[in-house]
């Protein structure tokens, strides 16, 4: 993940039931590559204890500002100091009222009074305390000083209540916290309209032509402009991945309509990458009823979708970016449509080699432009998309520059 690689966080715990879920998120925080400083409340430690965290982070966990033991009174000042974000989750209405009125009454909101790093709450409490007006005040306070507030979600709590209340799951909270580190990213201020996902084009009502992108790679290009600090339009098929944290999708089904809402949205943006897997024949018409199974075998007459990229056409301020999804002669086939879609660069990737292309997590590619290629390893999407997004970034720079 790249954006909390080598980022110095602090994780206040406190005291509620979703405190065990604070555990998953320190690991997965920690598989990303961050240096996790974690601080319970001491109820938090009546639901985990310090050791888990621990466990799972290979540091240090404080409680107790007394401690002179482990220099923990010391301890808060320094890693206010060197944080680059406090991650409150869960956050009870007790630990939220204390940091809106600056109560340094245990470590956790001492560290976020002495801290001036971007601080992320997650609540966690029953419905009734979270409505409650000292709640919502509370919460009004720390939104107007800039604090960033994911969640919580709707559903049944421990407490048997159904309501506003229960902490956001793990994901989406990374997703919150590396939007808020990337805010003042090299694309703050930037809109990037990203495609993902395969178009499906109608053949009947309940049939249609597609094809077997998963959305992956779209998905992963989107979050790392999302964590550059860019404004991002997701143009998405309809694909099974949750829609990254702050990140506006937008659902289409055919090439036709995929067209129509990435023109609406390139109108203002600075750049546009098509990951899509567009089809590029529909049915030339679609029928109205479901099709029998009478006939032996039928055929069925296509026509050619619109182009995107084409049809977007090139504009001074917009830096345009394909992919080319072949299963041969992969770089003169990418070359080609790099030249005649008059592409800034082009991402080849060869759909047929082991661990690339389609459903995969990975993907192996050649990032093209009239300068030469550069051949990458095989590497997780993620890193693929930071590596198109380093791409990205200078040719907007640029753009800009020229501006
Ligand atoms: O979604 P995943 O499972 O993660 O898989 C990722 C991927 C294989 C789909 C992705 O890496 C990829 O290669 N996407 C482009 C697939 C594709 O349609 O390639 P193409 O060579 O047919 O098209 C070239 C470019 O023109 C693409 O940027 C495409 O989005 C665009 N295009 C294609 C057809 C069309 N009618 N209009 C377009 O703009």
């Amino acid at each position: 993940m790249y954006n909390l690689t080598d980022r110095n966080i602090i994780l206040g715990v406190s005291g509620s039931i979703a405190a065990y879920k604070a555990a998953d998120l320190a690991s997965k925080l920690t598989q990303a590559g961050a240096r996790l400083d974690v601080v319970l409340t001491p109820v938090a430690e009546r639901f985990v204890t310090p050791l888990t965290f621990q466990s799972v982070t290979g540091r240090r966990a404080y409680v107790d500002m007394f401690d002179t033991a482990s220099g923990a009174s010391e301890q808060h000042v320094e890693m206010a100091r060197r944080a680059h974000a406090l991650l409150v989750a869960p956050a009870t209405a007790t630990t939220i009222a204390r940091i809106a009125l600056g109560l340094a009454e245990d470590m956790l909101s001492l560290t976020a009074l002495a801290t001036r790093a971007p601080i992320v709450i997650c609540p966690a409490m029953d419905p009734h305390m979270y409505e409650h007006e000292a709640t919502q005040g509370h919460l009004e306070t720390l939104l107007s000083r800039g604090v960033h507030v994911v969640g919580p979600e709707v559903g049944r709590l421990a407490s048997g209540h159904t309501g506003p209340g229960r902490m956001s799951d793990v994901d989406t909270i990374i997703g919150g916290l590396r939007y808020v580190l990337g805010r003042d990213g090299d694309l703050a201020a930037k809109k990037v309209v990203v495609s993902a996902g395969g178009t499906q084009e109608p053949i009947d009502p309940v049939r249609y032509v597609g094809n077997y992108s998963s959305g992956k790679m779209g998905y992963a290009l989107a979050e790392a402009a999302r964590d550059r600090g860019a404004d991002v339009a997701l143009v998405s098929g309809a694909v099974a991945l949750p829609v990254p944290y702050a990140v506006r999708a937008v659902f289409v089904r055919s090439a036709a309509e995929m067209r129509d809402a990435v023109v609406v949205e390139c109108a203002d943006a600075d750049a546009l990458i098509m990951a899509a897997a567009v089809a590029d024949y529909q049915p030339a018409e679609a029928i109205g009823q479901k099709m029998k199974r009478r006939r032996e075998s039928f055929s069925l007459p296509l026509v050619r979708t619109p182009d995107i990229l084409a049809e977007v056409g090139h504009r001074q301020g917009l830096v345009r970016v394909g992919f080319a999804a072949e299963s041969e002669d992969l770089l003169a086939n990418a070359r080609h449509k790099l030249e005649e879609k008059g592409l800034e660069f082009i991402v080849a990737n060869d759909v047929t080699a082991d661990g690339c292309g389609f459903g995969s997590d990975t993907n192996k590619v050649t990032l093209i432009d009239r300068q030469g290629e550069e051949e990458l390893t095989l590497m997780p999407k993620h890193d693929v998309a930071a590596r198109v997004l380093d791409r990205v970034v200078t040719l907007v720079q640029a753009q800009g520059a020229r501006k």
